[in-house]
């Protein structure tokens, strides 16, 4: 009995080392891990809101009439803020361009000329988009007579800009922003029903 026990203790003492030592380096990798994704979640949050970013803040469907023999007229207001949250850059935004559809159809282009962003400031843009008469196609009409009807417009907003930070002589960074979202509105009133439209960065 003694003996037996004694020899299966020895052996236990043979392999302790090797499993000791496995342990001691998964635990090293398993902590290497956790801190490389903390270091990458804290970089993310401390840079990603800073990156500069466009945005609709407010908008206001001025007219909006069709006719009997289906021609489309509106004008829409829509206001879009350029922010650069940059503390210690100034952010050149260019290529401004975004296209206004309705049900598929282009019914008009935003464009607006390069401009500048100061440090941690914004500029907004205060895009008035009269549209020529724009004649439609039976079923096109019919759906917009329609959104007409429940005095609901859904409007899509998609195109984006090109911005860049300059860093002292280093050189620059170069973003490009993404809008592609849906406006909606009441017909009736005119009025925007606020959400959630703000680029994507890339
Ligand atoms: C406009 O019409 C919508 C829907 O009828 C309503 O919810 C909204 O309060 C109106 N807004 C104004 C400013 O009258």
């Amino acid at each position: 009995m003694d003996r037996k026990s004694k020899f299966s203790t020895s052996q236990e003492r043979a392999t302790n080392p090797l499993v000791w030592c496995a342990a001691i380096i998964c635990t090293v990798l398993t902590v290497a891990v956790i801190i490389a994704g903390v270091v990458t979640f804290i970089g993310y949050l401390v840079i990603h809101p800073r990156v500069p970013y466009v945005s609709v803040i407010d908008a206001h469907l001025d007219r909006m009439q069709l006719d009997y023999a289906g021609v489309l007229e509106i004008q829409v207001t829509i206001l879009i803020r350029a922010r650069n949250g940059n503390q210690k850059a100034h952010a050149s935004f260019s290529e401004s361009t975004y296209t206004l559809g309705l049900n598929g159809k282009v019914v008009a282009q935003l464009v607006a000329s390069p401009f500048e962003v100061g440090k941690n400031s914004w500029v907004d843009f205060n895009y008035v988009v009269p549209s020529s008469p724009i004649p439609l196609g039976p079923e096109e009409a019919e759906d917009v007579d329609a959104g007409l009807k429940k005095d609901l417009i859904i409007f899509d907003l998609k195109g984006g800009t090109r911005v860049r930070w300059r860093i002292g002589h280093l050189g620059s960074l170069r973003f490009l922003c993404g809008l592609d979202c849906h406006l909606h509105f009441h017909p009736l009133n005119g009025t925007y029903v606020p959400s959630r439209c703000t680029s994507k960065t890339k």
